[in-house]
């Protein structure tokens, strides 16, 4: 660790996700520095070098694992990168903060989780709504103030114009020809590319609510190019859940959640991520028959995600995001969702294997 208690962090992938949110949350963290990025592709290695001025940068993965001033690895690659490059990353002794969703195959994601455990190093998932205020607070009086929870209700809604949203909020995206591809491309498959890149968002913040999931049953309409999964959720604890995953509504974005507890309720809506905008959520406590809103006036969960796993590193303090556990358990859920949707019957997340 550096003289001064900093997490010298080496983002592996300078691709849109680091571009759009890892260099600058590195550069904006209290407790972080952008110290080394890692792409094969020269060009964009070089313009990230330009922009965002790393004190190293590396064509070669082994070699910025290497490196001892590197202290922790950010996995911003391709999903199929993300348990081979967290694995290497773990072996070589560093921290990893990676991309969701893990994987998507559990037996991948199972190996993933031994490395984890016998590297004794901090591993987090990029699921980094958990850093959002809003769903933050949300959460912590559904544990503390709420009593029980009786049934959960939420959407991940992605809008015909997100682009036009993120093209106006994101910076330009830098691509290469250079840069390492994935050997399927992500989108050949929409529907298995929806569920994860999507779906795993949504199972998340299910998971981050209601607890561990025990067994779902999900229908598949995909009309008009509009994929929308309705799932059928039995939590773990015995609430109800309905999830609706639906890929792109004819409208803007449209996310959020309403929760149901035996002390009061939460409504929640959540913005494009690309906003770094809090969610807005209105917490109803029945004893006084009255809301609250907290304002969470900081929006930036992609920094507040990298504090985190910066804190959890130098001083063990609890990271508030997404373990090992719950990133196996989001894949798990994703699926036993696709299985689902074949099937037509409720599949126990403990009895699914292989990969979606
Ligand atoms: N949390 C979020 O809100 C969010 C949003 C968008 C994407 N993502 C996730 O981020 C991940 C990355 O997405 P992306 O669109 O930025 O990917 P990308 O393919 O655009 O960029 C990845 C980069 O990594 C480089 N790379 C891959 N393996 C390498 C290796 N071994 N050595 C050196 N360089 C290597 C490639 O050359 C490429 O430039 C995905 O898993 C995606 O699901 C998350």
């Amino acid at each position: 660790m550096n003289d001064h208690a900093e997490v010298n962090i080496g983002v592996l992938g300078c691709g849109q996700i680091a571009q759009a949110a890892h260099f600058e949350s590195c550069a904006k963290a209290r407790n972080a520095r952008l110290y080394a990025i890692c792409d094969v592709a020269d060009d964009l290695r070089d313009r990230m070098v330009a922009m965002h001025a790393p004190d190293r940068a590396y064509a070669d993965y082994d070699a910025m694992l290497d490196d001892p001033a590197v202290d922790a690895v950010i996995v911003a690659t391709a999903d199929a990168f993300h348990v081979p490059a967290s694995i290497r990353a773990l072996e070589h002794g560093k921290h990893v903060l990676c991309e969701k969703p893990l994987t998507a195959d559990l037996d991948e994601a199972d190996a993933l989780a031994a490395a984890v455990r016998a590297s004794g190093r901090v591993f987090q998932v990029g699921h980094m709504k958990r850093y959002d205020i809003g769903l933050q607070e949300a959460r912590r009086f559904v544990t503390d103030e709420m009593g029980d929870l009786i049934a959960l209700k939420a959407w991940y809604c992605d809008s015909t114009h997100r682009y036009a949203m993120t093209d106006a909020l994101q910076p330009v995206i830098v691509r290469s020809d250079r840069s390492k591809p994935p050997p399927a491309p992500p989108k050949s498959d929409l529907r298995r590319y929806y569920l994860l890149a999507h779906g795993s968002h949504l199972v998340d913040t299910a998971r981050f609510f209601g607890g561990p999931i025990a067994a779902v049953r999900a229908r598949l309409s995909d009309e008009h190019g509009m994929h929308c999964w309705f799932v059928d959720v039995e939590f773990e604890h015995g609430a109800l859940g309905h999830l609706d995953l639906t890929v792109a509504v004819r409208m803007g974005w449209h996310e959020g959640f309403h929760i149901y507890g035996q002390h009061g309720s939460v409504v929640g809506t959540t913005f494009n991520p690309w906003q770094l905008t809090s969610s807005v959520v209105d917490i109803f406590r029945e004893s006084d028959a009255a809301s609250y809103r907290p304002l969470g006036a900081d929006g930036h969960f992609y920094r507040r995600q990298v504090e985190g796993f910066a804190d959890t590193i130098l001083h063990g303090a609890t990271s508030g995001g997404a373990d090992i556990d719950d990133g196996v358990a989001s894949v798990r859920a994703l699926v036993a969702i696709s299985r689902s949707t074949v099937s037509g019957g409720w599949v126990r997340l403990d009895e699914v294997d292989g990969s979606l």
